[in-house]
């Protein structure tokens, strides 16, 4: 699988360190479009390597595919990526494609909403739970068919660092397992 993302990378280090004991599973690749992001790091420490994007090379995308069919990528999983998918590159891997949204989708979804925003929207609206999408990506933002979810309560006097962190620990918890599943899922079909 390649891994695409470009924030923290906390997501991507679980998935990672979770695939090391899968013998059948690779992480073979991070794609990266944001120079610093930490993911660079934790790629770097585990050995893989890191291609960099940038707007235009994405727009085009022939290169990247190219790239990822080099590298025999069948999955990509998206991990703090926050750039719309161009057509053509969900064409190239279709149905393929999974990301996860740190809400309960279809509400909190769309663009903007990434990161505290969304925390900062759930909480405004007084929301009693909140949760994780995991959802095949397509090129509109947060909108493909979901696979998975799991919730939390939000209580009366949840903050955003204490939803955020909630949230995370449900990410860490269930993306490398969803992921696998997925996988075995779609070898067997
Ligand atoms: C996660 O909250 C995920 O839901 C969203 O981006 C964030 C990535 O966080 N798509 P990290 O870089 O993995 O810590």
């Amino acid at each position: 699988m390649a891994i695409f993302a470009s924030g923290s990378g906390s997501n991507a280090k679980k998935i990672i360190d979770y695939f090391t004991s899968v013998p059948d599973i690779d992480v073979d690749v991070v794609v990266c479009n944001k120079k610093g992001a930490g993911v660079i790091g934790i790629a770097g420490e585990n050995n893989i390597p890191v291609v960099m994007i940038d707007r235009t090379s994405f727009q085009d995308t022939s290169n990247l595919v190219a790239e990822l069919e080099k590298r025999n990528i069948n999955l990509i999983v998206m991990a703090g990526f926050l750039w719309q998918l161009p057509e053509s590159f969900v064409n190239a891997f279709k149905g393929n494609i999974l990301n996860i949204h740190p809400a309960l989708l279809p509400k909190y979804g769309g663009k903007g909403m990434y990161g505290k925003f969304v925390h900062e929207a759930v909480l405004e609206n007084k929301e009693k739970e909140s949760g994780i999408t995991i959802h095949l990506a397509d090129e509109f933002y947060d909108r493909g068919e979901i696979i998975f979810q799991a919730s939390c309560e939000v209580d009366p006097n949840e903050n955003m660092e204490s939803l955020a962190k909630k949230i995370q620990l449900l990410e860490h918890q269930h993306y490398p397992k969803i992921i696998e599943g997925f996988i075995r899922k779609q070898n067997h079909s």
